[in-house]
């Protein structure tokens, strides 16, 4: 029973946040006439020296203490004896955990947030470096069109905006204090709901006692907006591992991010990028987990529910160290501009130049001047050039509309300077929109 019942190995991580939740409501307590001023200011001054403990030797793990709750007041008690005793008035664990575990969540989100504003402000330095700097843009992972590598890292950009709005919107909801909901039903005393949420930073208390210790969709928006922001680190580390292969060479990682091989000397492995990968499966295990654990309780507070703190502490180191490891390779990586243009050039990316020039110029229906473009690129594959070294007069000879200008349009270069549409990949607008995000960033 000892070891099942007991979470102090775990919930020792929510000290803090305890430790604040006690003191603003003796305080409250007292500035209700609910404990004397002096046991007040007794209780007040044991919680911060236990602090100060806690702080310099860590918590003690004692099981018989069961969890970080009961150890704090069983060692306010050695502390200033019996008047200890009197901090538990009003409350509840249940609504004690559920504020100390928002208390937290709010702050892991402040971590996640400056650590995606880093993310963000490396993907933008390096856009603008890149802002054209041309590579093939995929489809299938097949060549499709000329895009700037500028463009395809400020793609991450927009998904780690959308990554921050979720967490800012997580953290807005969460913020409603649960204190004073007592064990699941509210208390007769005449306690000020209010004051405590104020004074730990609540917007305001929560409405209803019982959901307020049987809630925690706080944390599962957490673990949802974690999820799909290692998703979207998932698939640039995925990008990464791909563009550092060989055969691709787009992106020399820097040793600090690799590792060698035991046995093959040439090695040089991603194993940064590869780890964010893997971690993803992680996070969504962890989201699932404590999706699981809570569906189907009954109200109000049931101990499955102190489950709920494992998975959502694991996600958190997870996550943290993803957007920190994904941050430093985005930074350092050596992207290889000669080797993004020439796969570029190899695959026939302006193909659809190719067509739009041909619906522009010669006035010909699209789907028509799709049909022509097929003839020229299946040209081009049997005699192993690009789309531009093919002499005017064959180009002519599959369509007398053609003439000498189309050069123009078939290099990288134009192809990607021709996409000036809001949002495409010519450079001026990769700029454009560098320009707006460095300005959000305060860069
Ligand atoms: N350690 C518990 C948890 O994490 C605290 C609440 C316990 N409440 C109770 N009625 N046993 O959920």
């Amino acid at each position: 029973m000892r070891e099942i019942n007991a979470s102090i190995p775990f919930d020792q991580r929510l000290w803090k946040q305890d430790i604040a939740g006690s003191r603003a409501h003796v305080a409250m307590l007292g500035a209700a006439g609910i404990v004397s001023a002096e046991d007040m200011a007794a209780i007040d001054q044991g919680l911060a020296r236990i602090a100060e403990e806690y702080a310099a030797s860590g918590v003690p793990v004692d099981l018989d203490r069961e969890d970080i709750h009961m150890t704090t007041e069983s060692r306010l008690a050695e502390l200033i004896g019996p008047a200890a005793g009197r901090l538990h008035t009003a409350r509840s664990r249940n609504d004690q955990v559920a504020t100390d575990f928002k208390l937290w969540v709010r702050d892991a989100i402040d971590a996640v947030e400056a650590g995606l504003e880093a993310l963000q402000g490396a993907l933008v330095t390096r856009a603008e470096e890149h802002a054209g700097s041309v590579m093939p843009g995929f489809t299938h992972l097949q060549v499709a069109q000329p895009v700037t590598l500028g463009h395809h890292l400020m793609a991450y950009h927009e998904m780690i905006a959308r990554d921050r709005s979720r967490f800012a919107d997580a953290k807005a909801r969460a913020n409603l204090c649960p204190l004073g909901a007592a064990a699941l039903a509210g208390t007769g005393f005449p306690i000020d709901r209010e004051a405590t949420a104020r004074a730990l930073g609540f917007d305001g208390p929560t409405r209803n006692s019982l959901d307020s210790v049987s809630d925690r969709d706080f944390a599962l928006d957490y673990l949802q907006a974690a999820t799909q922001c290692a998703l979207h680190l998932s698939r640039l580390a995925e990008e990464f591992i791909i563009w550092a292969s060989q055969p691709y060479g787009f992106v020399a990682l820097p040793d600090a991010y690799s590792t060698g091989s035991s046995i093959m000397p040439q090695k040089r492995n991603p194993d940064a990028a590869e780890l964010v990968r893997g971690h993803t499966g992680r996070i969504a295990g962890c989201m699932v987990a404590l999706t699981m654990t809570m569906k189907g309780l009954p109200l109000a507070y049931s101990k499955d529910m102190q489950d709920d703190k494992p998975p959502v502490f694991e996600a958190h180191d997870l996550l943290a160290l993803s957007i920190a490891a994904m941050t430093g390779m985005i930074e350092t990586a050596t992207f290889r501009t000669d080797r993004l243009r020439a796969a570029a050039e190899a695959g026939f990316s302006t193909a659809t130049d190719l067509a739009d020039w041909l619906v522009r110029q010669a006035d010909i229906p699209f789907r028509e001047a799709h049909h022509i473009t097929g003839r020229v690129v299946k040209l081009a594959e049997e005699k192993g050039v690009a789309l531009s070294a093919i002499p005017l007069s064959t180009l002519q000879a599959i369509d007398g509309r053609i003439d000498a200008r189309v050069f123009d349009a078939l290099t990288v270069d134009a192809s990607v300077a021709a996409r000036k549409s809001f949002g495409g990949t010519a450079p001026d607008q990769v700029r454009a929109r560098v320009a707006e995000a460095k300005e959000a960033l305060g860069l």
